[in-house]
């Protein structure tokens, strides 16, 4: 029985597919892509927003550190698997699986410098990775350059406004689900993220607020204000989290040893122990998956429409072609149009509240 667990994996084919025929969501409203959500991490420079998905997808992939270590979009796709092994996949390099992760935050710094050059400077040109695996939720996840104030030695003047563009151009897009991302140990009067996410989503219906570096809070105050949502009130809960410091990394401490420490850091505050089970990046993963569902079924109308329009767009451009045809293209349209014909069913299946089978 298709579940909506299925649903999303069947979402995030059809935008897989949808960026090897070249339509990122960049463009233009009314793409397929644009009719489906994903989730964006938003947040200051060294906020901790690869470490959120790092800690989401539960796996050591990304590049991190102080200053602007991410250049390019990421835009990540995790799959979940029966079982198996886990592993990753570029669309730059298709074939070729990386079962390495450590190899994959290689390719990931060597992919961004072959755009911008091993300089500071950025690019909106999205880097797409997929990771296969038992042990993540499906979810689209994009990661963002850290929002800035200045531009620092050998950056050009612009980069401040080209930063903010570039991830306004991400979550903007009402169907753009907004992680934004502050630290604790700064004002949340002065968070980037907050100021950003108030701005494209005033309601905050698809805002979710998660503070991180609690563990660096000044000794004798805490987060519980802001997360019991006294100080900054969103429609979602506020999660809070403990990633890994600039000294675990260097260290090696492993992801199952960090949520052990961020679990343990939780159950034994006198200041969060209350909140333990509603904090964390397991919680978080969990909480945007259910949130990710109802989105899906709340807008099963309007995707089937849109999935029939790009039915009937790919059927007008075959006969243009005259089918059968060859090659890399129509391979590829066939495969998107097999695609919309069975995310159409699976949809119509759900609406008329029947029992899919399958
Ligand atoms: P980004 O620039 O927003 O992607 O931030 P990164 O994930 O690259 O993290 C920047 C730095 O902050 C790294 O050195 C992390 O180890 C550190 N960091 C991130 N989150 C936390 C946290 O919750 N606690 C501590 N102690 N350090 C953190
Ligand atoms: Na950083
Ligand atoms: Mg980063």
């Amino acid at each position: 029985m298709a579940t909506m667990g299925s649903l999303i994996g069947l979402v995030n084919r059809i935008q897989r597919a949808c960026t090897v025929l070249g339509d990122h969501g960049g463009g233009g409203g009314g793409s397929l892509w644009e009719a489906l959500p994903s989730v964006a991490v938003v947040g200051g420079q060294s906020s901790g927003k690869s470490s959120v998905l790092e800690s989401i997808v539960g796996r050591d992939f990304l590049p991190r550190g102080s200053g602007i270590v991410t250049r390019r979009p990421l835009v990540l796709q995790l799959h979940k698997t029966e079982g198996g092994q886990e592993y990753a996949e570029f669309l730059h390099a298709p074939r070729k699986r990386f079962t390495d992760f450590a190899a994959v935050r290689k390719e990931i710094a060597d992919e961004t410098d072959r755009i911008t050059g091993k300089t500071k400077a950025i690019s909106n040109v999205p880097i797409q990775l997929s990771i296969y695996s038992p042990h993540v939720v499906n979810l689209t996840l994009i990661d963002l350059p850290g929002l800035t104030k200045v531009a620092v030695e050998g950056q050009a003047e612009s980069i401040v406004q080209d930063i903010e563009n570039m991830v306004r151009a991400y979550v903007d897009k009402p169907n753009c689900i907004i992680l934004a991302i502050s630290p604790a140990n700064q004002d949340i009067a002065t968070s980037d993220a907050i100021k950003l996410a108030r701005d494209v989503d005033p309601s905050g219906d698809r805002t979710f607020g998660v503070l991180t570096k609690l563990d660096l809070m000044d000794k004798g105050t805490n987060a519980v204000d802001v997360l019991e949502g006294r100080q900054y009130r969103l429609q979602h809960p506020w999660v809070g989290i403990v990633n890994r410091s600039q000294a675990d990394i260097n260290k090696n401490v492993d992801m199952l040893a960090a949520r052990r420490k961020e679990k343990d850091y939780f159950e034994s505050s006198p200041d969060y122990g209350h909140l333990a089970h509603k904090m964390g990046a397991e919680y978080l993963a969990k909480l945007l998956s259910e949130h990710l569902e109802a989105v899906i079924r709340a807008k099963i109308p309007s995707i089937i429409a849109m999935i029939n329009k790009t039915i009937d767009e790919i059927e007008a451009e075959l006969d243009r072609l005259g089918r059968p045809i060859g090659g890399d293209a129509g391979a590829q349209l066939y495969t998107i149009l097999d695609m919309c014909r069975a995310f159409d069913r699976v949809f119509k299946e759900h609406l008329d509240g029947g029992r899919p089978g399958g």
